[in-house]
């Protein structure tokens, strides 16, 4: 791999911007530096990136990914390589995805299974969230294990999804108090899965069946009541630190926000599709039309203001990260089962490639600044998941993941433009944002450029995460 030199743009971090070159050697970024600096080799002494015009930003860290989830009888449509490929031409270099357990599973036999997985297929590097889908006894004890040897420093539990990966109060409380004990961080997905049964099941006997009422039956006060519980169950656990995964709704927002106004370790994630889709638009199309935008947290109403109030708070922080919780599913033999009513329909939305894209469209548009969209896709999540200062930032010692991004570009997304996810349709089809991925560079090596793909499935190294480094 040798050394690079990244010449001729604005370096990007979450305090500031700056005109500076930067030198890497083998995988680590060894100097951000004035344009002149004596450490530069001379122009033709080492390979050269020119990012002339460009913006140097840190590799894209997506924290919530699902490739090929099982899901019932069916799989996520992205493999490990493919949804690695497809992350990277969108800038990314890390993801964290999900090894799961459910009811009567060892925890530790679930991870095996995922690393067995991803081992070999990966494109870019990778870490694992444990899924803890059953909380017992044995549960519970391999929870430390996870941290201590195993490099995994969160866990995720479901308020949703009762029968598969629910867990009750007494259960997430007590795995709480566990996970907190050993200093990991609890992911959740906050939404009352209890009550939105109950709505599902009238809807489908009432005969409303269309992908419209998977949303109508997930109304935004479910998903801030049960965001509620878990603020509160955290404290009770010992205040210890919770990430609301994949928040939708104003009403879950401000629980979040009164939470850490009072100082509590409470934080958040958003992802594309809710700050840019909605109900009426997209999951109330017809049939597999608007089955393609069934995902849990649902997409939220037009009419009230869901979107802005998301953008606010990534203003203020109280959002504190964007992933997309990748999870694509193809309309044939995926999607197309909204024949059956919706709630047969596999839950959710594929991302990865464009969530680098589509944040930065929110810089242009003004509603958040270059430091941000740097700070909420890289450096923050790097930092939360435990992988900071290695991931997430272009610093002296960081693994030298590097996207040269383009503002003077367009992209258009979608199969008639830009698509390297493993989908036969895209959520963003036709959508054109400003800027463009021109390179990516992940531990040295240029995997991405104008020709092309050069990051092969295996080139990727499972990441041993730290402690979540920075709550605030
Ligand atoms: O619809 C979604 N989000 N599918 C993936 C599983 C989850 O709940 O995160
Ligand atoms: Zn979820
Ligand atoms: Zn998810």
């Amino acid at each position: 791999m040798g050394r690079i030199v990244v010449r001729g743009g604005t370096v990007v971090s979450p305090s500031g911007r700056w005109r500076a070159d930067v030198l890497i050697d083998d995988e680590r970024i060894v100097a951000v530096t004035a344009p002149d600096a004596a450490v530069l080799p001379a122009a033709g002494e080492v390979a050269e990136v020119d990012a002339t015009g460009c913006y140097v930003i840190p590799g894209g860290v997506d924290v919530h990914t699902h490739m090929q989830l099982p899901m019932g009888d069916l799989t996520s449509s992205d493999t490990f390589a493919s949804g690695t490929a497809a992350a990277a031409w969108g800038g990314v270099t890390t993801i964290v995805d999900f090894a799961s357990q459910q009811v009567g599973e060892r925890v530790l036999d679930g991870l095996e299974a995922r690393h067995a997985e991803a081992e070999g297929q990966c494109v870019i590097d990778y870490a694992f969230h444990q899924t803890i889908g059953g909380v017992d006894d044995d549960s519970l004890a391999a929870i430390p294990t996870l941290i201590e040897r195993e490099g995994i420093s969160s866990i995720k539990l479901f308020m949703a999804y009762p029968g598969t990966y629910y867990s009750d109060d007494g259960q997430i409380l007590r795995a709480m108090q566990v996970a907190g004990e050993a200093g990991m961080l609890t992911m959740m997905h906050a939404e009352n899965g209890i009550a939105i049964d109950v709505l599902r099941a009238q809807a489908m006997a009432a005969g409303d069946t269309d992908a419209v009422h998977h949303g109508l039956t997930r109304p935004p006060e479910l998903e801030a009541e049960a965001t509620h519980r878990a603020v509160q169950l955290a404290k009770v656990a010992g205040n210890v630190p919770l990430y609301i995964v994949h928040l939708s709704a104003s009403q879950a927002l401000e629980e979040v926000a009164r939470a850490r106004h009072a100082g509590r370790n409470v934080l958040a994630e958003t992802c594309p599709q809710y700050l840019y889709l909605s109900l009426e638009d997209h999951l109330a199309r017809p049939g597999v039309e608007g089955a393609a935008y069934i995902c849990s947290t649902p997409l939220r109403s037009r009419h009230d203001h869901h979107q802005k109030d998301l953008w606010a708070g990534l203003r203020r922080d109280d959002l504190a990260v964007v992933a997309t919780d990748h999870c694509p599913f193809c309309l044939v033999d995926g999607k197309d089962r909204i024949s059956e009513g919706f709630t047969a329909v596999p839950n959710g939305i594929g991302g990865v490639e464009h969530r680098m894209e589509l944040i930065y469209q929110g810089v242009v548009t003004g509603e958040i600044t270059l430091e941000r969209w740097v700070e909420t896709c890289c450096t923050t999540p790097a930092r939360v998941f435990g992988m900071h200062p290695r991931k997430g930032e272009i610093v002296p010692g960081a693994d030298a993941d590097i996207v040269v991004f383009d503002p003077r570009r367009t992209t258009t997304l979608g199969r008639a433009g830009k698509h390297h996810m493993a989908m036969d349709h895209s959520p963003w089809e036709g959508i054109t944002v400003d800027g463009a991925i021109d390179t990516v560079i992940s531990r040295g090596e240029v995997i991405v450029d104008a020709n092309g793909l050069h990051g092969r499935p295996g080139r990727g190294r499972f990441l041993r995460r730290d402690r979540p480094a920075v709550l605030r």
